[in-house]
């Protein structure tokens, strides 16, 4: 029996534009599934967009539009996007489906039947921009503690979800499972607030239409997180066990960023323990993008769009660089430097030279073509080991989400390569017929490992892996056994590559 993997995305809101923050959480998941099915496992992607609410409401009425308009429109803008960067989702959900509309209400109606939920009456701080109600100690001088702008008393009757009631339950669960909530720093955040106490939440509205009705009192709207929250299971198909619910819950790793880990992390546990669903097996809260040193915002006109960077660099580069530059769990900043400087000193530089200087090597010493390898050196059984041990490191790195350390354990193999390379001096073996065999061992170790070392870039860099293992005749979609040392056969022509990556000619920007 195949195992299953199941990744999620948080579903982006419709009334932003895509950037790069959004990218980077939805590439991270693209490595990680593309990774899982190498390994052979059946993978399960989803991601999609957050339709619901008084935000997106307010925005399509600013437009002229109404909600639904203002999402398609959107929408494709999303979709347009992951396919430009080959993210290689299974299903894309849109809150405003009726498959999604009917499990939330099928929730909702079973948590309230089953007596979680009770209609009660709310009065509180509201946020609108971050849809979010404080207590009065919360504020900071009346204002969002998050954003920093003015909160409104609201006093409305709204259905409570009994949170308070699963602290406990929510606590043993989070300590007997260390890898719940990661990374440890992010733990142990939510382990003090839940410690604090949870309050009943509330978990649905009058003060606006454009949502999901509470089944029997349409009056209400149910609250955006216990909508949006559900996205998870009612893409699988919730509450029909039969299909991929049954198959793919729980889910292996919810991918989010660190703003909304209270959201996941509190929440949806709770809104699962009370619907008697097994808990998400991971959620994983990745730090935060700034550019250029500065937070990103529509006011400052400095958000990134990754299309003009995908149009200037390709997606791959632009895939290498958000994994690679940031160890995934902590902020990082974006500058067009650091972007340049990582193509052309890692790709460029020492993966396409890498990749140019054997090929042209084989072509030039025995016209393309692989020849059978002779006993290994010394020299050759250290770089083979070299590279079987890179195959392990980043197995385990990629089960963490380590993306930033697979990267580097791959890119040691890679400088190794080079350095095999000068060291061994195919160059001044060629001048030497007794050494013929020699020089075919070293051409033949060279092109293993950097076949292996492919076959792991796939997940990274897909179009990139698929070009340079192309120039191996290698054509077929990297796989687990592939990454075993002894794939390259005797006789395979090897085609002299172009250069994977241009170096890029400016320095610096501005
Ligand atoms: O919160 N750096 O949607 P959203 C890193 N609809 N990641 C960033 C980022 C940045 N500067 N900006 C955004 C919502 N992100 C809800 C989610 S899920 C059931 C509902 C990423 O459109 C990051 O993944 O505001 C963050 O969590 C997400 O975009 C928020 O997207
Ligand atoms: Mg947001």
């Amino acid at each position: 029996m195949s195992r299953t993997f199941y990744v999620t995305t948080p579903i982006y809101y419709v009334n932003d534009v895509p950037h790069i923050g959004h990218a980077y959480t939805t590439l991270a998941a693209d490595v990680i599934a593309r990774y899982k099915r190498l390994k052979g496992n059946e993978v399960f992607f989803l991601t999609g967009t957050d339709e619901h609410g008084q935000k997106v409401e307010k925005a399509a009425n600013a437009a002229g539009e109404t909600p639904l308009e203002l999402a398609d429109r959107v929408v494709k803008r999303f979709q347009a996007l992951w396919e430009k960067l080959d993210v290689s989702y299974t299903d894309f959900i849109r809150t405003t489906q009726e498959r999604h509309k009917n499990g939330v209400s099928h929730l909702f109606a079973q948590v309230l039947a089953q007596g979680d939920i009770y209609l009660g009456e709310y009065e509180d701080w509201y946020c609108t921009p971050c849809e979010t109600f404080w207590t009065e100690t919360q504020l900071i001088d009346y204002k969002c503690p998050d954003c920093n702008r003015p909160t409104e008393k609201l006093k409305e009757e709204s259905y409570f979800f009994r949170m308070s009631k699963y602290q406990e339950q929510l606590l043993a669960h989070i300590e007997a499972n260390p890898d719940f909530i990661q990374p440890k720093s992010k733990r142990n955040e939510i382990i003090a607030f839940v410690k604090e106490g949870l309050r009943d939440l509330s978990i649905s509205r009058t003060s606006f239409k454009w949502g999901i009705p509470v089944p029997g009192n349409e009056r209400h709207v149910i609250y955006v997180w216990f909508d949006a929250l559900a996205n998870y299971i009612t893409a699988l198909g919730y509450p029909d066990q039969s299909g991929n619910f049954g198959k793919f819950w729980p889910v292996d790793a919810h991918l989010i960023g660190k703003d909304i880990l209270r959201f996941h992390a509190v929440y949806w546990p709770t809104f699962l323990m009370a619907a008697g669903l097994p808990l998400p097996r991971k959620v994983f809260a990745h730090g935060w993008w700034t550019v250029e040193g500065q937070k990103m915002s529509k006011s400052l006109q400095n958000v990134v769009e990754p299309n003009m960077l995908i149009d200037k660099y390709g997606a791959d580069a632009v895939r290498y660089f958000l994994l690679r530059e940031v160890p995934f769990g902590l902020d990082g900043d974006f500058s067009h430097t650091a972007l340049v400087h990582r193509i052309n000193s890692d790709l460029a530089n020492d993966l396409g030279n890498l990749l140019n200087r054997s090929t042209a090597m084989i072509n030039k010493y025995f016209d393309g073509i692989v020849q059978t390898p002779g006993p290994l050196s010394a020299l050759d059984q250290a770089y083979r080991a070299k590279t079987e041990a890179m195959v392990t490191q980043v197995d385990a790195h990629l089960d963490e989400l380590a993306f930033s350390k697979a990267l580097q354990a791959i890119w040691e193999v890679i400088s190794a390569g080079n350095k095999y390379i000068d060291e061994s001096a195919p160059w001044a073996l060629a001048k030497d017929p007794a050494q013929h065999e020699r020089l075919g061992t070293i051409m033949y170790c060279s092109l293993e490992s950097q076949r292996i070392i492919y076959h792991l870039l796939a997940a990274f860099m897909p179009k990139t892996a698929t070009k340079a293992l192309s120039y191996l005749s290698w054509d077929a979609p990297p796989t687990e056994a592939g990454l075993k040392w002894g794939g390259l056969a005797t006789g395979t022509k090897i085609t002299k590559a172009e250069p994977l990556f241009p170096r890029i000619e400016e320095g610096t920007r501005d």
